[in-house]
């Protein structure tokens, strides 16, 4: 794997520190659940994690140790192209995190853009846009974030609101490659503004970019910054950035998707595995299926690795803390038109 996918981790570092001072010292070195309890108070304070009560503690540390050693067996494994570490979610169970973290969607997937269009009238639906471009001609690689079209990585916290975030980011890519000026917008005027999705509880790019269009632009995030909750719509905002519409991808073509992120960065859902809880590196390729539970953003792709492996560079809504600075490289040109937990299945960019 190139150095390129490794991660930086100063808790590493820290926790050699740690495990060297203790053994020199004292036996705590020796006992297994000792070494655990070290190294979860250094995961706390790395995190900034406390906890209410000493019963609470006593449970996480458990639920932290069992994710430690769900890890450790993982990595262990042959031919593994992706590494399971410490994330900020390593002291939460697998249903707690999927919970806190990923939305089911509210409507099984007839195409979204039918069902925004049916309340807003049937003369969009059949304007929909569909990109179907199964040519070869793509650059071998695209990374929007080089080319200075993606803001940094946001949290979006314990609410569904990846819609918001996907789309905001989505629109700040063809927002500095129209216009040259790389800026933050506002997923908070998105959940508090567009009221035909669900708040906190997850939704649909595509309604999100209706939204912006019908309402003439979406503002700065400096100027709406994000709460973690949804509020009252502050209308009285300053368009930053204005969009036509939206272009839904043909479904279960990489080789259209591929051309689609060659040309601006494409929100992807995708469905986050349980194991995504602790992806820190490499390349995922699974296992995940196509229950898609999670929108984020297609900023490039690249490879082929040493082993041959393409991948999408993904942006993610978890915080740098999580993944590769917040990224996740899923496997690219997979055998199965859905691609990697189902990331070609239901992609969408704006127009602008
Ligand atoms: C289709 O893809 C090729 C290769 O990326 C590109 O050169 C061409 O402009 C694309 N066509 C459209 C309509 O985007």
């Amino acid at each position: 794997m190139a150095s390129f996918f490794s991660k930086c981790c100063p808790c590493l570092l820290l926790l050699v520190l740690f495990l060297d001072g203790s053994s020199a010292t004292s036996d705590l070195g020796t006992d297994p659940m000792m070494l655990m309890e070290g190294r979860f108070q250094l995961w706390k304070a790395e995190h900034k994690r406390s906890y209410a009560t000493p019963a609470e503690e006593r449970h996480r540390l458990h639920v932290y140790a069992r994710n430690i050693r769900h890890i450790e067996a993982t990595n262990a494994g042959a031919g593994l192209t992706y590494e399971l570490g410490e994330t900020s979610y390593t002291d939460l169970t697998s249903a707690e995190f999927m919970a806190m973290y990923t939305t089911p969607r509210p409507l099984i997937s007839d195409d979204a853009a039918t069902i925004i269009t049916t309340r807003a009238g049937p003369v969009d639906a059949r304007r929909q846009q569909v990109y179907v471009n199964e040519s070869l001609g793509a650059p071998e690689t695209v990374n929007w974030g080089r080319m200075g079209a993606v803001t940094p990585v946001k949290n979006q916290g314990v609410c569904g609101s990846c819609w918001a975030f996907s789309t905001a980011a989505a629109v700040e890519g063809i927002h500095q490659i129209r216009t040259g000026s790389l800026v933050s917008l506002s997923a908070q005027q998105l959940l508090d503004c567009n009221l035909l999705n669900y708040g906190c509880k997850g939704g649909f790019p595509q309604r999100a970019y209706n939204w912006i269009k019908q309402n003439g632009g979406i503002t700065t995030d400096s100027a709406y910054p994000y709460k973690h909750v949804q509020g009252t719509c502050n209308k009285d905002q300053t368009a930053e950035a204005r969009i036509t519409g939206y272009t839904n991808v043909v479904s279960n073509s990489e080789a259209s998707l591929m051309n689609a992120v060659a040309n601006q960065p494409v929100v992807v859902a995708i469905e986050i595995a349980p194991n995504l809880q602790h992806y820190t590196g490499g390349i995922y390729d699974g296992p995940c299926g196509t229950a898609l539970n999670h929108a984020v953003v297609a900023v490039g792709y690249g490879g082929p690795e040493g082993d041959g492996a393409r991948y999408w560079i993904v942006k993610n809504s978890w915080g740098e803390r999580w993944g590769v600075g917040g990224y996740i490289y899923v496997k690219k040109d997979i055998g199965s038109p859905s691609g990697t937990c189902g990331i070609a299945m239901d992609a969408s960019y704006p127009n602008m």
